[in-house]
């Protein structure tokens, strides 16, 4: 009792102290059906269940176990086509026996949980078989049965919702799953084995495992060695009920078990701890799929490393999910470490503190004395925990429950290596992250399914630079990369995607060839400057002599207002990371007199002094773009009212290396890019205001047509043509970048400094009472704006974007730290 609830005030004392997480946002989206991720899926109405992924060496056959079937296609081309198909369902009379025994009907089929290669012409293949499990050989190229099937317990679950892990080596198939109808056995097994070598099983007389949930298994040929890789109850943490670690554990191939003592069992099985944690934070403890990064040619095996996702068993951390590294060097220094000793009177692990007859986890002990294997059978769990990389996180998403994930390591443009992860979320995108020194950066994420899937699973193919993601409803195919998305220098850099860079020849994005080059790509920092050799196209920019916006800047709009009008006008987000910001020439836009909302959009009551132009900014790693420029003008007499185009500038030539026929990105932004608003019904509640929503809506984005569409009352003009509206330019306004950067720099230390403190305030009390900076604008404000706001404000929230004053300093120096709504994310506020 005691103990608990110690527990829990130490639960949510590290819960507390959690920090602010980085907010890991994917720098841009492509949900489902977007053009620049034309994916391809295999799906066909009598095969389901398609979660049990097998792909050749070369990458040209991709094996799938699905549901009564295994499949065989061919995914060579760019299609994916069904080259041949064995049906394998259990016959009528043990599906009715299943469905007598108590499971549904829906379970009882047959799932292929087992698919390995077994050899040059074979694959081994296991189903659940309706709740009895079945094993079969299979040929590879007829894809047909060869023999009869071999009995199926201990190599595939019965229930096919059980995980379970198995893998091939030299003919022999390791597995690692629940060896009963209940599912209450664990077995870390070897079948398969001829001649002198025995089938070998774990000794169940000490539990070896705890109520474990098999994750992966993986073999590396110069240890000699198969890798497990579970989560079971950790018996040695007594003191918290049904605490979840996450384990590697490890056996040998050479092992043929002992010759009287553990006769047929495993001599060289050990276990380990796996520890995901950082510093005074609440480990996660939950693995929930690991992959294995080989190393880089010519580096020693021992460099090998394994990813995995962490999840965690306390509500704290729920829905998060953290991605930790670990390298076989640390591996085997805790396996060749001290063991721990269960007291068989007590139930209790300590600390071994008896002389060391032999190592547990040796390979080779198979003519060893008694003793010695008495010694090893009791002590198989390592003292030492395994500890991650860096004794740190690898990242840490708050948002995202990543399930799968695949690691791959890609040679950049100028030759170095970076690490990509592909990370599977629970909903069902598709994120690829590339690991920095300072963190992850998401460079996109991938809608793959839109239905929540109880089974999935990601199978990544080198050769064919794709994955795989296997789901009930069929296969998807997702190439690694689609550089032509990215339609600019800038955005190639910008994108930071090591698969990726700029040809300054061809003036496209495309994939990094073999030939090294430092231009067109900067992994690291992301500099357009610099990897575009932008700098030449630097000229006279902001607003020129007639006040006219430079070239190289979009076009101009004119809006068309009347007098204490309520004045919307948007600004287009570059991506998901960049920042928009809002100019005027020679003013300062006070929050006095405007409105910055989350969506980016200006709102202000037009008065003789807010007419004039706008210009919207957008920043992104310290490169900025001109998105948009307005033109605010009072109406004239009705008279000489016509739809009006703002000229453009024709005394600056547009340069031609970044001009822009090809739209902005599909962006997907939480906020804001609905294009259609209703118009404001202000109009009939109060009429004497005049409080008409003037708006510029970005109408379609298309790839060749840039269409924006001004909203003036009834009147509709419609810009139309190739104009570079949205023009990823070269920097139009370098000095006042310079200017911006410091400024941004000195914003960025102030908010830092204001975030310690003010959590620090939250620390000390909650309950403060909050200054009112909102109350202090509004009182500043004429009766007419005031009035104006705020039926803007009611408008706003109609369209669920309730308003923010004071985002100001937020849009400017937002880093990482603010969320949209200008608050912390991610502090801890769920304290159960
Ligand atoms: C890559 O992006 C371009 C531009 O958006 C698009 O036209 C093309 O279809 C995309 N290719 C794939 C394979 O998604
Ligand atoms: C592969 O294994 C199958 C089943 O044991 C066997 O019939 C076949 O001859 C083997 N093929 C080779 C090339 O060893
Ligand atoms: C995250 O995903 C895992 C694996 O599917 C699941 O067990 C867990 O409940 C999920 N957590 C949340 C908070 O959705
Ligand atoms: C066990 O030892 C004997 C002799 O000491 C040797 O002949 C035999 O090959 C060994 N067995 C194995 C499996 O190494
Ligand atoms: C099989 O697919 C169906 C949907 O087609 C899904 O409801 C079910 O949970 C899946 N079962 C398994 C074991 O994956």
């Amino acid at each position: 009792m005691e103990k608990h609830s110690l527990l829990s005030f130490t639960v949510t004392l590290l819960g507390f102290l959690n920090p602010c997480l980085t907010r890991l946002t994917p720098r841009v989206s492509f949900p489902i059906g977007s053009p620049g991720r034309n994916l391809i899926r295999f799906s066909n109405h009598n095969v389901r269940n398609t979660t049990t992924l097998l792909l050749s060496q070369d990458g040209d056959m991709l094996y799938v176990g699905a549901r009564d079937s295994v499949l065989a296609l061919d995914v060579r081309h760019d299609d994916i086509i069904l080259k041949s198909k064995l049906d394998w369902s259990p016959p009528d009379k043990d599906l009715e026996q299943c469905s007598m025994k108590g499971k549904k009907m829906a379970d009882c089929p047959n799932f292929i949980r087992v698919l390995q290669f077994l050899n040059t012409t074979h694959l081994y293949a296991c189903g659940t078989f309706a709740f009895s499990p079945r094993c079969i050989y299979i040929d590879s190229e007829t894809l047909t049965m060869s023999l009869k099937p071999d009995e199926g317990r201990g190599r595939c679950p019965y229930d096919p919702y059980q995980r379970n892990t198995a893998i091939i080596v030299d003919g022999e198939l390791y597995t690692g799953t629940v060896a009963d109808y209940r599912g209450n056995r664990p077995v870390i097994s070897r079948y398969l084995s001829e001649g002198s070598r025995v089938d070998l099983k774990l000794d169940d007389t000490l539990g070896w495992l705890e109520d474990p949930t098999f994750i992966s298994s993986t073999f590396l040929p110069d240890e000699g060695k198969i890798y497990f890789f579970f989560s079971e109850v950790g018996r040695e943490y007594d003191f918290i009920d049904k605490f979840i670690v996450s384990r590697i554990s490890q056996i040998c191939t050479s092992d043929v078990g002992g010759q009287r003592t553990l006769q047929r069992r495993w001599t060289t099985f050990a276990k380990a701890q796996l520890l995901c944690q950082a510093d005074n934070e609440l480990p996660y403890n939950v693995i929930q799929d690991i992959d294995t990064l080989l190393p880089a040619d010519g580096a020693p095996e021992d460099d090998t490393l394994f990813y995995g996702i962490f999840t965690s068993q306390w509500s704290v951390n729920s829905g998060r999910s953290a991605v930790c590294s670990f390298r076989l060097t640390d591996i085997k220094s805790v396996f060749t470490g001290n063991y721990k000793v269960l007291n068989r009177d007590t139930l209790q692990w300590r600390a071994w503190v008896q002389e060391k007859v032999a190592n547990p986890g040796e390979c080779g002990l198979h003519n060893a004395s008694d003793n010695v294997l008495r010694f090893v059978k009791e002590n198989f769990l390592a003292d030492e925990s395994v500890r991650p990389v860096g004794r740190s996180l690898t990242m840490v998403s708050a948002e995202h429950n990543y399930t799968h994930l695949a690691v791959q390591r890609v040679q950049a443009a100028n030759s170095r290596h970076y690490t990509v992860l592909f990370l599977l979320t629970e909903s069902g995108y598709l994120h690829k992250a590339v690991l920095l020194q300072n963190g992850a950066h998401i460079i996109e994420e991938v809608q793959v399914f839109e239905q929540p899937q109880p089974i999935k699973s990601l199978k990544l193919s080198i050769p064919k630079a794709v994955i795989y993601v296997g789901t009930s409803e069929g296969v998807v195919k997702v190439p690694t990369a689609n550089c032509s998305f990215y339609w600019t220098c800038a955005q190639c850099v910008l994108a930071r995607d090591p698969f990726c860079h700029w040809d300054p020849v061809s003036r496209t994005c495309v994939i990094v060839s073999k030939i090294p080059t430092t231009l067109g790509q900067d992994i690291d920092g992301g500099n357009v400057e610099e990897a575009c050799n932008s700098v030449s196209l630097t000229r006279k920019t902001r607003f020129g002599p007639n006040n006219l916006p430079a070239a190289s800047c979009p076009a101009g709009e004119l809006v068309s207002v009347s007098l204490n009008e309520v004045i919307r006008i948007q600004c287009p987000a570059a991506s998901q990371l960049s920042q928009q910001v809002w100019e005027r020439p020679n003013s300062r836009l006070s929050s006095d007199l405007y409105l910055f909302l989350e969506d980016g959009s200006l709102s202000f009551v037009a008065t003789p002094a807010t007419l004039g132009h706008y210009l919207c900014l957008s920043f992104e790693n310290g490169y900025q773009q001109t998105m948009a420029i307005y033109h605010v003008k009072q109406k004239s007499s009705p008279m000489t009212q016509s739809p009006t185009r703002f000229p453009r500038p024709q005394t600056y030539p547009i340069p031609t290396t970044q001009a822009v026929s090809r739209h902005g990105p599909e962006l997907h932004t939480s906020v804001g890019t609905s294009p259609k608003r209703t118009e404001s019904t202000n109009e009939e509640i109060r009429p004497t205001l005049s409080i008409r929503n003037t708006q510029v809506t970005r109408g379609q984005f298309g790839r060749n047509l840039i269409l924006w569409t001004e909203k003036s009352g009834q009147k509709e003009t419609e810009f139309k043509g190739g104009e570079p509206l949205l023009a990823a330019k070269g920097p139009c306004y370098l000095r006042e970048l310079v200017v911006v950067s410091v400024l941004l720099v000195i914003c960025l230390s102030l908010l830092i400094t204001m975030v310690l403190y003010a959590l620090r305030q939250r620390c000390r009390s909650r309950t403060a009472p909050q200054a009112g900076t909102a109350n202090r604008d509004s009182d500043r404000r004429t009766p007419v704006e005031q009035e104006a706001l705020s039926g803007n404000n009611i408008l706003s929230k109609h369209n669920g974007q309730p308003l923010h004053s004071g985002h100001v300093s937020g849009l400017f120096c937002n880093g990482t730290l603010t969320g949209p709504n200008g608050h912390l994310p991610n502090t801890p506020s769920e304290q159960s």
